[in-house]
């Protein structure tokens, strides 16, 4: 067996279509609106929905570390809260580290892996994900079970 898949590589935000450009720079604003002074990384992300529907989210993280909540799931579970029944369209994926610096693609952990893969099982749809930096390359997967081959499922 063997698993491969294809994804896009861009060199600069500026080369995306501009509603994935859109998607990108609201990404990166709401790295604005995390919370994290224990890892200063800051992750933002904006996901639009199959109604058109846009959200955001950041990372939120707890003094008892384990307690944190990664940027993608606190966006999963706003979607839910607010748009019920909708599903993600595209997401993206946007940073600032702890030197202000945004310069190679972010890759989401392997639990949001997980949560935007039952995301697609859920609602019967593919996530396509931009990974994307301020000022380096931005990858576009086209379905998010992409990222994670041999996925928990039951
Ligand atoms: N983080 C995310 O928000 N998304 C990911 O996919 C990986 C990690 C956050 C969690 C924590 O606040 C910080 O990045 C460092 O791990």
């Amino acid at each position: 067996m063997k698993f491969e898949f294809e994804y896009e590589v861009y060199d600069s935000i500026t080369e995306l279509a501009p509603a994935d450009q859109d998607l990108v720079n609201k990404a990166f604003e709401a790295t604005k609106l995390s919370y994290s002074p224990y890892s200063k990384l800051k992750v933002g992300v904006c996901a639009i929905t199959n109604k058109g529907n846009v959200v955001v989210g950041s990372n939120q993280e707890n003094g008892s570390y384990s307690v944190t909540i990664c940027a993608e799931r606190v966006l999963l579970s706003t979607l839910s809260a607010q748009h019920p029944g909708e599903y993600i369209t595209t997401i993206a994926i946007s940073y600032l580290d702890w030197n202000n610096n945004s310069d190679k693609p972010i890759t989401p952990c392997g639990v949001c892996r997980q949560a935007i893969l039952e995301h697609q099982i859920q609602h019967k749809c593919n996530v396509r994900v931009i990974l994307s930096s301020k000022n380096g390359q931005v990858y576009v997967i086209k379905k998010g079970s992409d990222l994670l081959p041999l996925p928990f499922s039951i």
